[in-house]
């Protein structure tokens, strides 16, 4: 059983197909003027997609490196390198296949290839699902930090097989949790009454309103970085020990404090916090001995979203809303609820 969610984005809209089975429906996202279709994938995804693509197309794979290294400029070169020698035009289709890594860089390359061609995203693990395939954000690192070149490059539809869940490591499911957390304090849904199916989709939902109503983040859609402030830092200070869904359930539970030392909720509030990101989602809030509040400080600093002193994404009266210029008094009491020293 499918659901099909819109990203309602005028004459770009598209539709996210979620579901046990979901991959079923990857032909019926191909326009039919494709003749080619480039395949990005890594070694390692257990999805053979070309098999549900339409018979008439001819398909090219290409196989990016599964570290974060290789989510860099040089591999947007050989893919586009790639791309000439399967002679991908400007009416031929990328399609995506695997976690937010594949996904941000196929994007990019499609968005790169003759100035932009359409693109289709297979996700397959739960951060993908319910954040990265969606909504149009792509691009690769740099040696000076992540994800510091892209482009806003939305795709043709993205299919979200919750059966490809199933056999997802652990820690993917762990970090997949902590993005779903967040979902669970942007509106005043009851996401645990749900399926994990429907959970997954209404997550979707909420997140291609908030890509509708503000595509390229001048204002609303920074909501989605709730937990992301910290959450970027913490990554960085651990050399990414810290997987970035799990920084950023740390994050999450840093805002809650922080947005309470600030007056803007209360104790009950930030305990529901707690009850779900701990309790439920089985979530560590504990930031590991070695990492200290001052270096913690200075990264967040320079996190591309700092523009005004510090910037964090905070809960409140009028819901979750970016607020600029955080003072020191208040950081300091929210690390010293998380026993950060
Ligand atoms: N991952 C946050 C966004 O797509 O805006």
């Amino acid at each position: 059983m499918t659901q099909r969610v819109r990203v309602d984005l005028g004459a770009r809209s598209y539709d996210v197909v979620v579901g046990r089975g979901a991959i079923g429906e990857l032909s019926s996202l191909i326009p039919d003027d494709v003749k080619r279709v480039a395949l990005i994938t890594q070694d390692g995804v257990p999805v053979d997609a070309s098999s549900h693509l339409p018979g008439k197309v001819s398909v090219s794979r290409h196989v990016i490196g599964g570290s974060e290294d290789h989510k860099s400029l040089g591999t947007i070169e050989r893919l586009c390198e790639e791309f000439a020698a399967a002679g991908l035009t400007r009416n031929d289709l990328v399609v995506g296949v695997g976690g937010g890594m594949v996904t941000d860089v196929a994007g990019f390359a499609a968005a790169s290839w003759h100035r932009g061609v359409r693109v289709v995203h297979v996700s397959t693990t739960l951060v993908g699902m319910i954040d990265a395939a969606i909504g149009g954000k792509t691009g690769v690192n740099l040696r000076s930090g992540k994800n510091l070149v892209g482009a806003f490059w939305q795709p043709s539809g993205v299919i979200c097989d919750t059966a490809f869940l199933d056999s997802l490591p652990e820690r993917e499911q762990r970090c997949g949790r902590g993005e779903m957390a967040k979902y669970h304090f942007l509106t005043g849904d009851d996401l645990l009454s749900l399926d994990l199916d429907s959970r997954i989709a209404r997550c979707v939902q909420i997140k291609a309103e908030v890509v509708g109503s503000d595509e390229r983040e001048s204002g609303r859609r920074a909501i989605l970085n709730y937990g992301h402030t910290l959450g970027h830092a913490l990554e960085i200070a651990s050399d990414f020990a810290i997987a970035h869904g799990e920084s950023v359930a740390i994050g999450m539970m840093f805002a809650a404090h922080l947005a309470r030392a600030l007056g803007r909720i209360d104790d009950a509030r930030v305990e529901q916090h707690r009850r779900v990101i701990v309790d439920h989602y089985g979530l560590s809030v504990t930031v590991p001995a070695g990492i200290r509040r001052d270096q913690l400080v200075e990264l967040m600093h320079h996190d591309k979203k700092a523009v005004d002193g510090l910037t964090f994404v905070l809960d409140g009266a009028r819901g979750i809303e970016t607020v600029r210029g955080v003072d020191s008094s208040a950081l300091n009491t929210a690390f010293t609820a998380l026993s950060v020293l």
